[in-house]
């Protein structure tokens, strides 16, 4: 059995959900690590569509064991009503664990983050504003209020207060705006402990007697690779690390005991929010593409920015993660379009030619990507039930995909439903 971790390769949106719910038919535990609800996970099961925020995508399957893991940064209210949502849908959270260590998101992170983003003006990030740098900002300053304090109103209480108040002075005395009503947030906030409570436990040990008891564990990586706060195109990407080690960081499971991690791309890139977007397609093929794409953001409803498919920057996911393997989706909506063309290198501004994902964002913004151009296919391939039925001209762009990023393709996704994958091997 296996550790299996699934992270983004491109900026988040890579149809993770579809790739995990495949892979979780096989595990016994599935494990969120970082993030929080920026994610949207959009699974479909038999033709009902479920948008999973925060509770790892497993949930989707009776018995199998799902942890939210101390990396993770929860909205109380989010989780609480995702619970409700799904308990409607039939669908049971008895086997959600959330980790005690976990930060939680307070009213003030939103607010803040709705600040901060409109003092930034026109060089913001376009953050989802749902709070989530500014709590990854309190965890690294260690005043944040984390799930044990959630479930124990006399700490929740105090720590309210102690940090509600100083909070209150920067929304007022920074951003002149409304203070929060700390009464309030103490009432609400108590109540969403109660509710939470049941679910709270030591994941860290729940995860290493599986890996012990040989099961196979599934880590639901959330955002991409370049959305990492370090390797990513910074400062606009998101606070915490969507990558194969912020999936150990996030849980406690050291580097040698994952076996595989496997990176999902899509079969072009998109992108939510500002920042440099080297293969973007701002004209009429592109919006052709975000139409047959659908895409347009699960958390917040933005249309995303749409492009060719970047080899530079998945090579560069491919070495970050130690990827064993990729899993591209979406090849069906490229049905149609004459010619595809695969971002192989870059032109920097002063002229030079490069292969290497630059490490500055001054650098990334001047380049021109170089291409090469492949043949398109016409044929609806959502229904291909085999990757060698795929037309020839699908297997030729796929086959130089593996060879530039330097990572074997394994699963090909033709369409949103869990039969609409095929294997390679
Ligand atoms: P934040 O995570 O809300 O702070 O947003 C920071 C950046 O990450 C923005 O560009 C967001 O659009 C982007 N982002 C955050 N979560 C996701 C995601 O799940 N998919 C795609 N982009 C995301
Ligand atoms: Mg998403």
């Amino acid at each position: 059995m296996a550790v299996k971790v699934v992270v983004g390769a491109q900026w988040g949106d890579e149809g993770k959900g579809k790739i995990i719910d495949i892979l979780a038919s096989q595990a016994d535990l599935v494990i969120r690590s970082q993030g929080g609800n920026n994610a949207g996970h959009t699974i479909e099961v038999n033709g009902d569509v479920y948008k999973l925020h925060l509770i790892p995508s497993g949930i989707l399957y009776p018995n199998k064991q799902c942890v939210i893991g101390y990396g993770v940064v929860i909205d109380p209210k989010v989780l609480i009503s995702e619970i409700d949502g799904l308990k409607s849908r039939n669908i049971t959270c008895d086997n959600l664990k959330i980790d005690p260590r976990a930060h939680v998101i307070m009213p003030w992170h939103i607010v803040l983050d709705e600040l901060s983003e409109k003092a930034r003006g026109s060089s913001d990030i376009g953050t989802t504003k749902k709070g989530i740098g500014p709590c990854y900002m309190d965890k690294a300053e260690r005043t944040g209020i984390r799930i044990y304090d959630l479930i124990n109103p006399d700490i929740l209480t105090k720590k309210i207060k102690l940090h509600g108040e100083k909070k209150n002075k920067i929304i007022q005395k920074v951003y002149e705006e409304e203070p929060i009503n700390l009464d309030e947030v103490i009432e609400n906030y108590i109540n969403y402990g109660k509710i939470l409570k049941k679910y709270v436990a030591d994941t860290f040990l729940t995860i290493h007697e599986s890996i012990k008891h040989d099961k196979s564990v599934l880590f639901e990586g959330a955002q991409g690779t370049l959305l990492d706060i370090d390797v990513g195109t910074y400062p606009f990407v998101t606070s915490s690390h969507p990558t194969s080690s912020g999936a150990c960081v996030g849980s406690g499971v050291g580097p040698t005991l994952i076996d595989e991690v496997v990176g999902v791309v899509k079969a072009y890139t998109t992108r939510v929010g500002k920042g440099p977007f080297p293969t973007e397609l701002c004209n009429e093929l592109g919006q052709e593409i975000r139409k047959n794409g659908n895409e347009f953001g699960t958390t917040t409803g933005r249309a995303r920015r749409v492009g060719w498919f970047d080899a530079v920057i998945v090579k560069h996911a491919v070495r970050v993660n130690g990827l064993t393997s990729l899993a591209i989706n979406k090849l069906d909506v490229l049905s149609g379009i004459e010619k595809l063309k695969i971002c192989v290198a870059y032109k920097l501004a002063d002229g030079t030619i490069t292969q290497e994902f630059p490490p500055v964002l001054e650098d990334l913004e001047g380049c021109t990507p170089i291409y090469e151009e492949f043949e398109g296919f016409d044929e609806d391939i959502s229904r291909c039930k085999s990757f060698y039925r795929l037309p020839e001209s699908c297997k030729q762009y796929l086959s130089r995909i593996s060879a530039l990023c330097g990572c074997d393709i394994d699963i090909v996704g033709v369409g949103p439903g869990r039969d609409q994958s095929l294997y390679c091997k």
